[in-house]
């Protein structure tokens, strides 16, 4: 197994509160452990672009505390197609970068493990995305605080939901995934989440009416995940309003404030801790794997494994909101 001297990162897909706590621990930790660090800007794209900087401990300086991510992030098209792998691949080379530590989230992870099995090539991948979706890691970098960002919203719209006696559905990110949703709704209080996981199963709005939702309360927030597979709260409240005209619909859309902020402190630990981790996984000579966090314990997750879409969703949760919102 080849000695890495000199290891690459970038950050790819949305942007998460945390991400740069994560490339200044991966910075700090190969630094110390004696390898040479670049960042790659703009994620994948960077790569086929060389948009390389050398970094050393004082080019994460100062960064912890910031939202976004200081290499920038980007959907790179051109990475998909084995053309752009190969550029790529060539930059690296060029470059003298021996493995990557990739950040980001399912998309990104995928991207590396096609480009770690076409080129042999060592990929660590952390979880960088606010959506909590990748399989083998209880939490994902960003999560927690998008997650806050979220109640602090909504604790704000029910202020007003009340006083007007008017019936919210109020738009949160994770199109592909219900986490930000049914635990913003148990932690705001709010009566119902309508997630993708349910989405092809059952009628959820149907279901919640038919229930007999909003019977004793004179206001009522509901959360719903944005994106085509639940359609959205616009949606939603357009077949309210058709169905129940009787109700003062209002939607609020809480878009990419939930990306951005100071991320909290368990997302900067959490970040620190897998930061430091992808070195040592590198070291020991862990290849194409995510760092995952499992009871408190780091794991190395196969990026086959953490990729698959297969978090189980936990259905305790959509029975604790149910329960406590009669
Ligand atoms: O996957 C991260 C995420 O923020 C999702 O939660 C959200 O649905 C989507 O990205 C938004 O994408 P965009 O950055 O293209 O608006």
């Amino acid at each position: 197994m080849a000695t890495i001297r000199r290891i690459g990162i970038l950050t790819s897909g949305g942007d998460a509160p945390g991400m740069n706590a994560a490339i200044r621990a991966v910075t700090r930790a190969a630094i110390f452990s004696g390898m040479e660090v670049k960042g790659i800007m703009r994620g994948y794209k960077g790569l086929i672009s060389d948009e390389i900087e050398t970094f050393n401990s004082s080019s994460v300086s100062n960064i912890i505390q910031q939202g976004g991510t200081i290499l920038k992030t980007a959907r790179s098209k051109e990475f998909m197609t084995p053309e752009g792998r190969q550029i790529a691949y060539d930059t690296l080379v060029r470059e003298g970068i021996d493995a990557l530590v990739v950040i980001g989230g399912d998309g990104s992870l995928t991207g590396a493990k096609l480009f770690a099995q076409e080129y042999n090539f060592p990929i660590v991948g952390l979880p960088g995305t606010i959506d909590n979706d990748l399989s083998g890691t209880d939490m994902t970098i960003g999560y927690d605080t998008a997650l806050n960002t979220i109640m602090e919203a909504v604790d704000k719209i029910r202020d007003t939901a009340s006083s007007h006696e008017r019936l919210f559905f109020i738009e949160v990110m994770g199109r592909e995934c219900g986490y930000l949703a049914i635990n913003g709704a148990i932690a705001t209080g709010a009566e119902a989440a309508i997630i993708p996981e349910m989405a092809y199963e059952k009628d959820q709005l149907g279901e919640l009416i038919s229930q007999g939702f909003r019977k004793s309360k004179n206001s009522s927030l509901v959360l719903v995940t944005e994106g085509d597979i639940t359609g959205g709260a616009m949606a939603m409240a357009e077949r309210m309003k058709n169905e129940y005209p009787q109700y003062d619909v209002r939607v609020s859309i809480l878009g990419h404030v939930q990306r951005g902020g100071s991320p909290s402190a368990s997302d900067r630990i959490l970040a620190s801790r897998m930061g430091a981790a992808a070195v040592d996984a590198l070291n020991e000579g862990q290849r194409n794997v995510m760092i995952g966090i499992e009871n408190d314990k780091i794991v190395y997750v196969p990026f086959s494994k953490a990729i698959k879409k297969n978090k189980p969703f936990n259905d305790d949760l959509m029975n604790t909101l149910r329960i406590l919102s009669i």
